[in-house]
């Protein structure tokens, strides 16, 4: 994955003569419109169909190669053919391949460099599922604010964040990337990562261009396979999938990305309804959608498009702006508006669209703005690993605490750290880590030595190993293991130790692109060890290590204290020992269900009541006969080293219309012995529709720190807008009727009572 000198760099450098040139944009025009119609006039149509064009710079590829060659991707550069580039990523790199654009082309058009900084670029932070569980905007806005600085210390000014993909399917590997099966708290988190990303200001020299991806219905993969057709109707499709991006969209997302897959017949790609109607008609939205991976010419495997040129003319005109590494509208673009096939009204306005961004970015101003190598001079990276480890800690979800095990007293002699993650430094840093370095993460027996005092020990046993020889983003894995030849050295570890931390879960690329499981489980010889070592020793906390919601019924069933770690990123081991120890009160809740078996996904608490709801032992309704239908743990779910008590829900009126608002107040007490932070969250329920509607849908949710004993009034504001949805009527809008409210600290145990609605 990491290969940061590349190749293809090292022979651009070698090209380079002469001097940075600054653009032929007279800097008096102030207003961006008039410059971008002025550069446009002065262009040809091979130079238009150039700024539509992205190459990849190195390697670190996504998906299969363009057929071009180094040299001829060069030349392109120096005739001013290409308008972006991907995976180049160091000042040095950027600005070489910049030089070849200014310095020899006609147009001098800057180039902008994309790269998938997806949860920090160099400092890790929880994989975006993880960071999901801190429920904390503010925190996950920070996170992003680190990683465009780090990114523009080395060029990038433009990530392939956040994606916001509604993920329902723990078997889909790309569900760690995502905020969860949420699409309230998607838009919300989406939000405060494109803030966190492109600031106030995206000229500042400090922010950087994000993208909302992948437009649309990725998540809805069938059976959770990654880039498989998706079936998606309408309701659902206005409901649920694209409320997140209508969000990214209003919030001025520079970038959107469309998506791999199809939805009924149609790629997304090749989606003019998805594209021009919504996002850039009704939305009004004006930045450029640039493409997935050669999802263009993909098209042809689709069996939508005969070849690339057939490709090309379907892209453009469904409003795919510009082509990632698909080398379709570089070799057919032009010739088809020639021919008249294509409209070049539409090359225009998808070229105005990537040239509206790079005076935003303010590329025209300074081409090598991002290329300054004074920026990382200026960076504290420990300030960086500071936010992380907090982050990090907020982001550990506590499932089970039984007879209070941890945190873990200060007095204890002796603990055993066991299990294939207990000592790795790599899979934490997750996959899509940019330039987090391999094995750079604390690991946890290194979190949990650095927190005890003299008195403990601390001692640690593989115990089995994941089995994965080798492991990278690109190659297929492997598990495989029948080795037990190390459990024996951990029983008897686990049995002279007062407790034992079992460190479980997944490896750092068994979730991310193309890595759908069809089990969930622990994989190898985990849950035959943690069996065993439980034979000896009851006192586990099983600490998990996971991209996805994993299936861990046998141990909720048999362990006292399961903690959800996910892939932390670079303070990994501190912050779930600041967890472990009591340092940090667990106040993580579950972005998206715990199954109880696979066999249950997709599995979300926003569902359909359905026509047969009812929970008899009888046959004929809803449910399955060999596991009970609802989640492990549900959405929403956290426990905390102390109780909070919710009172009932108080309305401020029963009635409310277009142009008035109900208040929703509960009293929340703190009934236990430590201070805590408790994620209060809102749902309603929309009990009948002109469309089936959710049993229940979050709506707001408030994060409140109580000290011991002490009881907090917290209120929502519920108004006519949070009642909406896509109707009958194919417009969001709010209907007449009774709605259902539900307060609680997560999806399931909720307090509830009603008002009514009327025009
Ligand atoms: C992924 C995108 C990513 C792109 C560039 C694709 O395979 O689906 O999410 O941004 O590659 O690396």
């Amino acid at each position: 994955m990491k290969k940061s000198i590349l190749y293809f760099i090292i022979l651009l450098i070698s090209f380079v003569t002469g001097n940075a040139q600054n653009s032929t944009i007279p800097s008096s025009i102030e207003n961006v419109e008039v410059k971008i119609d002025s550069v446009l006039s002065m262009m040809t149509l091979e130079e238009k169909v150039g700024q539509l064009v992205q190459y990849n710079g190195s390697w670190d590829l996504t998906g299969p190669a363009s057929e071009m060659n180094s040299k001829e991707k060069e030349d392109n550069l120096k005739k001013g053919l290409v308008g972006s580039m991907l995976n180049v990523y160091s000042v040095e790199g950027t600005r070489e391949a910049q030089k070849l654009v200014m310095e020899n082309s006609r147009m001098k058009i800057p180039l902008i460099f994309g790269y998938d900084v997806i949860h920090g670029y160099k400092t890790i932070f929880p994989v975006p599922l993880g960071e999901t569980a801190s429920w904390d905007l503010e925190a996950m806005e920070r996170s992003a604010r680190i990683a465009a600085i780090e990114s523009v210390a080395n060029g990038v000014n433009w990530t392939f964040s956040p994606m916001i993909d509604v993920s329902r399917d723990a078997r889909w590997g790309r569900i760690m990337e995502s905020s969860g099966e949420d699409p309230y708290l998607t838009s919300l988190v989406g939000v405060a990562k494109i803030k966190g990303y492109q600031g106030d200001d995206l000229s500042d020299n400090l922010t950087i261009a994000a993208t909302a991806k992948h437009f649309a219905g990725y998540g809805f993969a069938e059976a959770g396979r990654d880039y498989n057709t998706v079936n998606l109707g309408e309701n659902e499709l206005h409901n649920t999938v694209l409320p997140p991006f209508k969000a990214a969209a209003e919030a001025g997302v520079a970038t959107f990305m469309n998506s791999f897959n199809e939805i009924d017949g149609i790629p997304s790609t090749g989606n003019k309804y998805l594209q021009r109607d919504i996002l850039k008609g009704d939305w009004n939205w004006r930045g450029f959608m640039v493409s997935d991976w050669a999802s263009i010419p993909e098209m042809i495997y689709h069996g939508i498009a005969k070849d690339k040129k057939h490709a090309s003319e379907i892209a453009i005109n469904a409003g795919s702006d510009m082509d990632m590494e698909g080398g379709a509208y570089e070799s057919s673009l032009a010739e088809l508006v020639k021919e008249g096939s294509v409209d070049e009204a539409l090359v225009d306005d998808a070229v105005k669209r990537v040239l509206r961004v790079k005076f935003k970015l303010g590329l025209f101003d300074d081409p090598y703005k991002y290329s300054n190598p004074e920026v990382a001079k200026n960076i504290s990276f420990e300030e960086h690993r500071k936010a992380a480890r907090e982050i990090a800690a907020k982001s550990i979800v506590l499932l089970k605490n039984k007879n209070e095990l941890l945190p873990i007293k200060p007095s204890i002699k002796s603990i055993a750290v066991i299990g294939p993650l207990a000592n790795d430094k790599d899979t934490p840093i997750g996959n899509w880590r940019a330039q987090g370095e391999s094995n750079s993460a604390i690991s946890v027996v290194e979190g949990i030595k650095n927190a005890v005092g003299k008195n403990t020990q601390v001692n640690y046993a593989l115990g089995t190993s994941l089995g994965i020889s080798e492991r990278s983003f690109l190659l297929p894995l492997e598990i495989n293991n029948s080795d037990k030849s190390q459990f024996k050295e951990a029983i008897e570890l686990a049995k002279t130790s007062e407790m034992v931390v079992m460190v479980l879960g997944e490896d750092a690329f068994q979730s991310g692109e193309g890595r759908s499981q069809a089990k969930i489980g622990l994989a190898g010889l985990q849950q035959e060890l943690l069996a065993e070592i439980k034979k000896v020793n009851n006192n586990i906390v099983l600490v998990l290590i996971n991209g996805r919601p994993m299936e861990i019924s046998w141990a909720s069933e048999n362990i006292p204290a399961i903690v959800v770690a996910w892939q932390l990123g670079s303070e990994s081991g501190n912050a779930i020992a600041d967890v472990l120890f009591g340092k940090y009160n667990p106040s993580g809740k579950l972005p998206v269900s715990f199954p109880r078996l696979v066999g249950q996904e997709p599995l979300y608490y926003n569902q359909k009541n359905t026509g047969r709801p009812w929970n008899e032992q009888h046959v004929t309704y809803s449910h399955y006969t060999d596991v009970k239908k609802d989640a492990l743990y549900p959405f929403g779910f956290g426990l905390s080293y102390t109780q909070f008590e919710y009172g009932d829900i108080e309305l401020s009126g029963s009635e409310m219309n277009l142009d008035g608002q109900i208040l929703a107040e509960v009293k929340i007490t703190n009934t236990g012995k430590v201070k805590g932070k408790e994620v209060v969250q809102l749902y309603l329920q929309d009990v009948v529709g002109s469309r089936t509607r959710p049993v229940k849908e979050l709506k707001g949710f408030q994060l409140v720190e109580l000290e011991t004993g002490e009881t907090r009034t917290v209120s929502f504001p519920i108004t006519p807008k949070m009642l909406e949805f896509y109707t009958a009527n194919r417009k969001r809008e709010v209907e007449d009727g009774d709605f259902n409210v539900f307060i609680g600290g997560n999806s399931i145990d909720l307090k509830t009572t009603k008002f009514s609605f009327k025009h």
